[in-house]
């Protein structure tokens, strides 16, 4: 399975924060905002990971991921040159796709439970149709929203319903089989001129090939578009990390969990960040590892 992290966007909801800075290199606590989007891919297995963002933003993204191989990944870049919506990104991606099925995240999007690992996992292998992930929330007229019957069966996705038949959002992970990159070429533009995700996602639905699966209220699904959901996020993976002394989407960590990376190679990439405690956090994972 391939990975595209869509890392676009104009984060207008943020200005004057995105006026000069990507909105997915901001700070969430210690660490940059698209560590946690990479980090859900990472957890799912992928290693072949595209980012995709805008011609200005590109080159500080690939300032701080580079080629991916200090992680054990291959991470490659594409512009979106405008907005055109969550969909472009398998137009964009197309190439990268290949023949393969596909994981998009978005930049924004902050997954933590404690059995994530494993409810990708279970997801992962041989998607046919689409997977999306359900998260109960309390203001379900934002949100891309699902309906299920009692077995859990997807019956309806609306777009910011007025009237939501449900409360579980659509969290910005989806898995796709590989008619995705044919699904998006033939859509329209919606009234706003993008391309949107929940048109995807309905074209599956339509052919009986949607699954949601719930994510659950032990589960934390944060978006940080806005300053107050930024900083909720942030005092969220701070009072965690703080608590526990783990910490969460630390890639280096993970990348060495995962079996992309030995311990020396981890301890080298802490080295690097020594002076900070997430540098020092690195280390010492890799001196428990090694
Ligand atoms: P949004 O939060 O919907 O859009 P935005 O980031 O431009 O923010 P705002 O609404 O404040 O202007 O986007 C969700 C994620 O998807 C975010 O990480 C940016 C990314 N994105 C793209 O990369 N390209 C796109 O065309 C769109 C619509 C979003």
């Amino acid at each position: 399975m391939k990975g595209i992290i869509l890392a676009g966007g104009h984060g207008t909801r943020l200005y004057p924060l995105t006026l000069a800075v990507s909105k997915q290199l901001l700070p969430v606590n210690d660490k940059p905002m698209i560590y946690y989007p990479l980090s859900a891919l990472m957890l799912a297995g992928i290693r072949d990971i595209l980012v995709i963002s805008t011609p200005t933003d590109l080159p500080q993204i690939a300032r701080l991921l580079r080629d991916g191989s200090h992680l054990g990944l291959t991470i490659s870049y594409a512009q979106q040159d405008e907005p055109r919506g969550l969909a472009d990104a398998f137009i964009v991606g197309a190439d990268h796709i290949g023949g393969d099925t596909v994981a998009l995240v978005l930049g924004d999007n902050i997954f933590h439970g404690h059995s994530f690992y494993d409810i990708l996992q279970e997801n992962v292998t041989d998607v046919d149709g689409c997977v999306l992930f359900g998260y109960p929330v309390s203001d379900p007229e934002r949100y891309g929203i699902g309906e299920t019957d009692a077995e859990g069966r997807l019956l309806s996705i609306e777009e910011k319903p007025e009237r939501p038949r449900s409360n579980r959002a659509i969290v910005g992970l989806y898995l796709y089989d590989n008619d995705v990159i044919d699904i998006a070429k033939n859509l329209r533009p919606s009234p706003r001129g993008e391309l949107e995700i929940t048109d995807v996602n309905r074209t599956y639905l339509d052919r009986g090939k949607a699954r949601l699966y719930d994510l659950g209220r032990g589960f934390a699904w944060l978006d940080a578009g806005t300053p107050e959901s930024i900083l909720q996020a942030s005092q969220y993976v701070q009072v965690l990390e703080h608590r526990q002394g783990v910490r969460i989407a630390c890639v280096e960590e993970i990348a060495l969990r995962m079996g992309f990376i030995d311990a020396e190679a981890c301890d080298r990439l802490g080295a690097e960040l020594a002076a900070s405690s997430y540098g020092r956090y690195v280390r010492a994972v890799a001196a428990e590892f090694g």
